[in-house]
């Protein structure tokens, strides 16, 4: 089943959980529409998995729209958003629509993802007007990292966990279709997710949001840095890479690799035609004209 704005939003009215994954390149990509998977996010957070910054800010929409036009290649029935990055949008509403113009236009993104609630409504109905779809995504949002002082859980006081309610409403209110609830309080992005009537997907926000969203290596194992408190390991992929590059680094200095059936064979004769050619050159004969 192709997965659409539609789909995804009936998913919700019908009960049924959305997963989502960030990616950034076409392989993965192509395993995770075999998978089934209902949406694939180009996050910025390609700025720090597949770029090496410390956070996501120097991530520009040139960045992204390299990694979302490579997944776009892959993808079939998987939903495609790809994200805003910071200063994309944040100046104005112009700038907001261009941008989220080229996602679609250079990316094929089929939606774009941006942050803040009440203070880019704006920015949403803007880019809704021009017929792009909106995923919002409130709560612990890492472009405002400086802001925030650090990556924390949001919304844990009464006031905080009301401005999130509003911000959600009003991300709502402002056409956004889908909404990223990130480092909320699992009680709250209940109550969120009651009070809305579109899709809100979850990271570090439990299960009682409509969907969830993890990112690709944090959940392949593919860091072993440090492990967030919401992220659960499927597979343990970055030890079996290491292993294989050990194994292969061993066997190329071991010469066990390439072996014979590696090999691309050719007539002996011509190898022995070669060589006795070669030892009637004169040695001093340059072969560069
Ligand atoms: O950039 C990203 O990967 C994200 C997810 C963490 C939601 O925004």
């Amino acid at each position: 089943m192709k997965n659409t704005v539609t789909t995804l939003q009936q998913m919700k009215r019908d009960g049924q959980k959305i997963s989502m994954l960030t990616c950034y390149d076409y392989t993965t990509a192509c395993l995770m529409e075999e998978a089934g998977i209902n949406a694939i996010l180009i996050g910025d957070s390609l700025g720090m998995t597949m770029m090496g910054y410390s956070d996501t800010l120097p991530v520009t929409v040139d960045d992204i729209i390299h990694h979302c036009a490579s997944v776009s290649r892959a993808l079939k029935n998987t939903f495609l958003v790809a994200d805003m990055p910071f200063m994309s949008y944040q100046a104005s509403v112009v700038d907001a629509v261009k941008n989220a113009g080229r996602l679609i236009k250079e990316g094929h993104a089929q939606a774009v993802k941006l942050e803040g609630g009440a203070s880019v409504c704006e920015q949403i109905k803007a880019i809704v007007k021009a017929d792009i779809p909106v995923v919002a995504h409130i709560g612990l949002t890492p472009q405002s990292i400086n802001a925030f002082g650090g990556f924390k859980v949001q919304g844990k006081n009464y006031d905080r966990a009301l401005q999130l309610l509003r911000d959600a409403k009003a991300v709502e209110e402002a056409g956004a279709f889908m909404v990223t609830l990130e480092c909320v309080p699992e009680k709250l992005a209940t109550l969120i997710s009651n009070e809305l009537s579109i899709p809100t997907i979850g990271i570090g926000a439990g299960n009682g949001c409509d969907g969830q969203v993890l990112v690709y290596q944090d959940m392949l194992g593919m860091f072993t840095g440090f492990k967030p408190k919401f992220v659960k390991r499927f597979a343990n992929i970055g030890e079996d890479m290491k292993n294989a590059f050990k194994a292969y680094d061993a066997e190329v200095k071991s010469m066990a690799f390439p072996a014979e059936e590696h090999n691309f064979a050719i007539d002996e004769k011509i190898i022995a035609d070669i060589e006795r050619e070669e030892l009637s050159v004169d040695a001093d004969e340059s072969l560069c004209s």
